[in-house]
């Protein structure tokens, strides 16, 4: 194989261009931008359109039958680009890369003859061998778990990319996961957890913060399982990483994303009680209110291991606010068992979260379990524990109004003159002022909401600063 990184010599004259669609979680965000920073070096540029690429890459989900089926009604629409393409005398390449290329490369490749690449989230350093592979035999399929590092292969982001990419970026600090919840494909498409070493890290947020980037969100399919080599040669917990990270200047604000219930350990939750630039906001999905149905899920914490965790959270940081996922509708889940999960969620109160119907994915437990629930009595759970969690939504945003909040502004938003930030609850907010405030953390009185969204004005009397710590009750 050869050396990376490989360089096709003829393909830096002529930019040639490429699209890709990413669907699913942040991590498949993530991984988009590397890939065009991988194929960067090869002289692709991208484009918004697919009808104008040289290559398309659908960066695919497979958490749920809906996201995986997306794949093949989006690769019969690129189909007949690709055809178009042709008879224009271009040759458009189609690659299929994320979850469902892991999880079902062979039967890509049977389904859908159009698709010329199929390459899973662990091999996309190797996209220019694939690439020069595709054009030489016709078809290239690479989804074998490596036994190298991937993350030691991927190029750095360029400058220029980072300047593009503005206030807020992702920063992969962990991939992979060995939990093994019954109904979860993740294991299986991701692989095993592996941490990235600690000064790898701080590389990226100094050279993401010296071109302007104000908020890092640490992202992992378990991030708080993160244990990365330390510089002192010992594993460091993510809390331990966080506290390093806030001492990088210019970094103003620090997210981390998805985290489980079962890692949260001491130095989390003292990173939450020391650390201003550590937002109090935390997703911490709970999937189910029912310890029957949490076992069943293999989750290995209880209902009331969660609401202990909730509470240390809120020791330590009393504005601490959370956001969650559920699943209604797993299999043999009761009606007194989904009860269990709408009081959970009324006893927390959450400030958001996502609610999905339970999907039976091929190869996981708990596509096996015999009971099952049925479509109309999914529906109906799924609607009032969607309701609820819109009603606190509403009253968590509500309490927003009146207050003076902090805004980290991102960019002029659609309507002209207007500025969009969001709070430290993620809630976008928008005021009229000049571009010259993006990139900076200004207190803003909230005046109204609209749909999510709140409207505000600049406080008068502010000071602009990179940390300032008003917030909005939670
Ligand atoms: N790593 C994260 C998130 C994993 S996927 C975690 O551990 O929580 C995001 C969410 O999709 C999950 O939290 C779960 O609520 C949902 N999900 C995963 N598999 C699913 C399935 N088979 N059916 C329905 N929802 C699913
Ligand atoms: Fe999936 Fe469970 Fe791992 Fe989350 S913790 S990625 S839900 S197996
Ligand atoms: Fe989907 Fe894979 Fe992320 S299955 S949610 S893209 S880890």
């Amino acid at each position: 194989m050869a050396p990376f990184p490989f360089r096709d010599p003829g393909s830096m004259t002529t930019p040639r261009k490429l699209h890709i669609k990413s669907y699913g979680c942040q991590m498949n965000v993530y991984d988009a931008q590397r890939m065009v920073d991988t194929l960067a070096g090869e002289g692709f540029v991208e484009t918004a359109s697919a009808d104008d690429a040289d290559l398309v890459i659908l960066n695919t989900c497979h958490i749920r039958e809906k996201a995986s089926e997306k794949v093949y009604s989006e690769l019969g629409r690129l189909r007949v680009a690709k055809e178009e393409a042709a008879r224009q005398g271009r040759d458009m390449k189609i690659a299929v890369a994320g979850c469902v290329a892991q999880a079902e490369g062979e039967e890509i490749v049977h389904r859908a003859p159009t698709v010329d690449i199929v390459v899973g989230p662990q091999s996309y350093h190797h996209l220019p061998q694939l690439l020069k592979r595709a054009k030489e035999s016709g078809r290239a399929l690479e989804t074998e778990f490596p036994v190298e590092d991937k993350f030691g292969f991927l190029p750095q982001p360029k400058p220029d990319a980072i300047r593009a990419r503005g206030i807020s970026a992702f920063v992969t600090v962990q991939e992979g996961c060995d939990k093994f919840c019954t109904f979860c494909v993740v294991p299986y498409t991701r692989g095993a957890e592996v941490s990235r070493p600690v000064a790898k890290i701080i590389d990226d947020v100094t050279q993401l913060t010296e071109n302007g980037v104000r908020e890092i969100t640490l992202i992992g399919q378990n991030v708080n399982a993160y244990h990365g080599d330390g510089p002192d040669g010992r594993a460091w917990p993510l809390g331990k990483l966080l506290q390093r990270l806030a001492q990088i200047p210019g970094v103003a604000r620090l997210r981390y994303s998805t985290s489980h219930p079962r890692d949260v350990d001491d130095s989390l939750i003292a990173a939450h009680r020391d650390l201003p630039e550590l937002m109090p906001f935390v997703h911490l999905p709970v999937q189910s209110g029912a310890d029957r149905i949490l076992a069943a899920m293999n989750r290995k914490h209880t209902a009331d291991d969660y609401r202990r965790v909730i509470d240390r959270f809120r020791a330590a940081r009393q504005d601490i606010a959370f956001s969650s996922d559920f699943i209604v509708g797993f299999p043999g889940e009761t009606e007194e068992e989904f009860s269990a999960t709408l009081a959970l969620v009324t006893q927390i109160g959450y400030a958001a979260a996502y609610s999905f119907k339970y999907s039976p994915r091929p190869g996981t437990p708990a596509a096996e379990m015999r009971e099952t629930v049925s479509a109309a009595e999914m529906d109906e759970r799924l609607g009032r524990l969607q309701e609820l969690i819109d009603s606190q939504q509403s009253a968590f945003n509500r309490a927003a109004i009146g207050t003076t909040v902090d805004v980290l502004f991102e960019r002029a938003a659609r309507n002209p003159g207007q500025i969009v930030g969001r709070t430290a609850y993620l809630q976008p907010a928008h005021v009229m002022a000049s571009p010259d405030i993006i990139g900076k953390i200004l207190p803003v009185r909230i005046d109204s909401l609209e749909r999510y969204s709140l409207i505000g004005e600049l406080a008068a009397s502010s000071t602009p600063s990179l940390v300032s710590q008003t917030t909005i009750g939670a």
